[in-house]
C-alpha cells in the first residue's frame, strides 16, 4: 500500500486556498519546533462565517496537504464549526496519515484555531479559553511535538 493516500498527493500537487489574504480578520501563525515546520492561516470572516481562507505552510509535503484540507472543511462555514475542527478531521478527510505525520495535521488545526482566537480578540469578543487548549493530552494518539 502506497505510503499517502492519492487525496494526500492531490492536495500536496494541487494544494487549495494558497496565499494571504489582505486585511485578515484573523490570522494564526504556529510552528513546530523539532521539524522546523511552520504554518500562517489568514481569515476574512463576514457575518459570522469563514468568508475566505488563506495559508502559506513552510514545510513538509504532509502540513501542505493537511494546510490545503483544513482550509477546504472550514470555508463557507460558520466560525463555530470552524472552532471544532480536530486534527482527526483533517486525517480522515486525507483518508489518513502515516502515524509520524499525523503532527502536521495538528499543527493544520492549532493554525485555524490560533487564527480564531486572533479573531475574537481583535473584536474583543468573549471566548472559551478552553476552546484553545493545546493538544496536552494527545500523546496517546499522536506525538504532535515529534
Ligand atoms: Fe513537521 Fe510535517 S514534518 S509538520
Amino acid at each position: 500500500m502506497a505510503l499517502y493516500s492519492e487525496k494526500v498527493m492531490d492536495h500536496f500537487r494541487n494544494p487549495r486556498n494558497v496565499g494571504i489574504i489582505e486585511n485578515a480578520d484573523g490570522i494564526g501563525e504556529v510552528g513546530n519546533a523539532k521539524c522546523g515546520d511552520i504554518m500562517k492561516v489568514y481569515l476574512k470572516i463576514e457575518d459570522d462565517i469563514i468568508a475566505d481562507v488563506k495559508f502559506e505552510t513552510f514545510g513538509c509535503g504532509s502540513a501542505i496537504a493537511s494546510s490545503s484540507m483544513a482550509t477546504e472543511l472550514i470555508k463557507g462555514k460558520p466560525v463555530s464549526e470552524a472552532l471544532s475542527l480536530t486534527n482527526q478531521a483533517v486525517v480522515e478527510a486525507l483518508d489518513g496519515l502515516p502515524v509520524h505525520k499525523v503532527h502536521c495535521s495538528v499543527l493544520a488545526e492549532e493554525a485555524v484555531k490560533k487564527a480564531l482566537l486572533d479573531y475574537y480578540k481583535r473584536n474583543g469578543m468573549t471566548y472559551d479559553p478552553q476552546q484553545f487548549e493545546d493538544h496536552e493530552n494527545c500523546g496517546s494518539c499522536c506525538d504532535h511535538n515529534a
